[in-house]
């Protein structure tokens, strides 16, 4: 099945597919200056917090391979410039700065070592091109896990878009439902539009109906409806930033699909790599939650459909653990307790970061 590639790195630059054009035109922008980079992800030219993570990864690897620094002292200098940079973007999805730890790792290593500076350069490179591959990896085993947990037949949803056009790889909660389309499962997925960016309209849809899987797009207060007549099967969510109890940020909209979901005894699945893991905050009450323009909900494709009055635009919510079903990663899946079981899956994933690969299953 053919998936959307929201970013690649190439030898001009960082090639970007701008999300905030579709599903109308196809458009790429190839940038050449991490500052660029970074205000491509506040803008929303890629988005999905993995692919949010291997964008940040890239502008980094930018900020080292374009830097006029011409000793590596100088280099030392001018690099936490170019990571603060990255990480003043956008605040929720854990990703973005879990891929800035790595590359900053990444850097000590090379600075320690009195490496070149274009041994440098050319390490710093790999190492997004490895994040970038190691998503692709990570996405195929969520999918393989999450597989099984969708229904033989029937109806599916999800909120938001966790294809690939927000991972790089082939989705999170949509790698799920395309592994299991693949193995045979005959789904149906009910799509909300998620407003007010509607990336269930615009993203999903185009997603799922370009690889020829069944959809129904509806409008996000259609979900209780829905829900009710008793034709969802299982919910698959992706994820943004899910901390050690297991309380988890995803879009808005995800919350109240989960309170539903478990009033009408449906199955409600977060799919998400360990790179969203947030251990070090205990509950979700810590997790930042990125407020965006109240244009944003005033408008729809810059027509004016409200008076100028108050407006609130939380881009997530959080999930609180207890009305999660499972958590699907690429070593496994979580289940309550989720401080135990997400712990022991990411510790297993720290001695083996070449994620993926594994075949073995850490249902807890
Ligand atoms: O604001 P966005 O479009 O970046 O939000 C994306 C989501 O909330 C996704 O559901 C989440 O990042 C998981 S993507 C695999």
């Amino acid at each position: 099945m053919n998936v959307a590639q929201p970013i690649e790195w190439t030898s001009q630059g960082v090639v970007m597919l701008d999300q905030r054009r579709l599903p109308g035109e196809v458009v790429h922008h190839i940038y050449t200056d991490y500052r660029d980079v970074a205000a491509a992800i506040r803008d929303m030219v890629v988005r999905g917090a993995p692919a949010i993570g291997v964008a940040a990864a890239m502008g980094v690897a930018l900020g080292v391979e374009r830097s006029s620094a011409a000793t590596l002292d100088d280099l030392r200098a001018k690099f936490p410039s170019i990571c603060q940079t990255i990480a003043e973007t956008r605040p929720t999805a854990v990703d973005l700065f879990w891929a800035i730890e790595r590359m900053k790792r990444r850097f000590d290593q090379l600075a320690t070592a009195n490496a070149s500076l274009d041994a440098v350069r050319s390490a710093m490179v790999e190492e997004a091109r490895a994040v970038h591959a190691e998503k692709r990896a990570t996405d195929e085993a969520i999918g393989r896990f999450g597989a099984e947990f969708m229904p033989a037949a029937g109806k599916v949803m999800t909120q938001c878009n966790a294809g690939a056009l927000a991972t790089a790889g082939i989705g999170t909660a949509l790698g799920v439902i395309r592994v299991a389309v693949e193995q045979g499962h005959k789904l149906h997925v009910l799509v909300p539009e998620t407003r007010p960016y509607l990336q269930g309209a615009r993203l999903t849809a185009w997603e799922l109906h370009e690889g020829g899987v069944p959809l129904t797009l509806i409008t996000d207060n259609m979900v209780g409806h829905f829900m009710k007549t008793g034709t969802v099967g299982a919910v698959v969510v992706g994820a943004d930033r899910i901390a050690a109890n297991g309380d988890t940020a995803n879009k808005i909209g995800t919350y109240q699909i989960a309170v539903l979901a478990r009033e009408h005894g449906v199955p409600f699945y977060v799919a998400a790599p360990i790179s969203t893991f947030d251990l070090t905050i205990s509950s979700g009450e810590q997790i930042p939650i990125e407020e965006r323009p109240a244009d944003e909900v005033t408008h729809l494709r810059g027509v004016r459909i409200a008076p100028e009055v108050a407006v609130a635009n939380p881009a997530f919510d959080v999930t609180p653990a207890r009305l999660i079903t499972a958590i699907i990663c690429e070593r496994g899946v979580a289940r309550a307790p989720y401080t135990e079981s997400l712990r022991r899956l990411a510790e297993s994933a720290s001695h083996s970061p070449r994620a993926g690969t594994a075949g073995q299953r850490s249902a807890m």
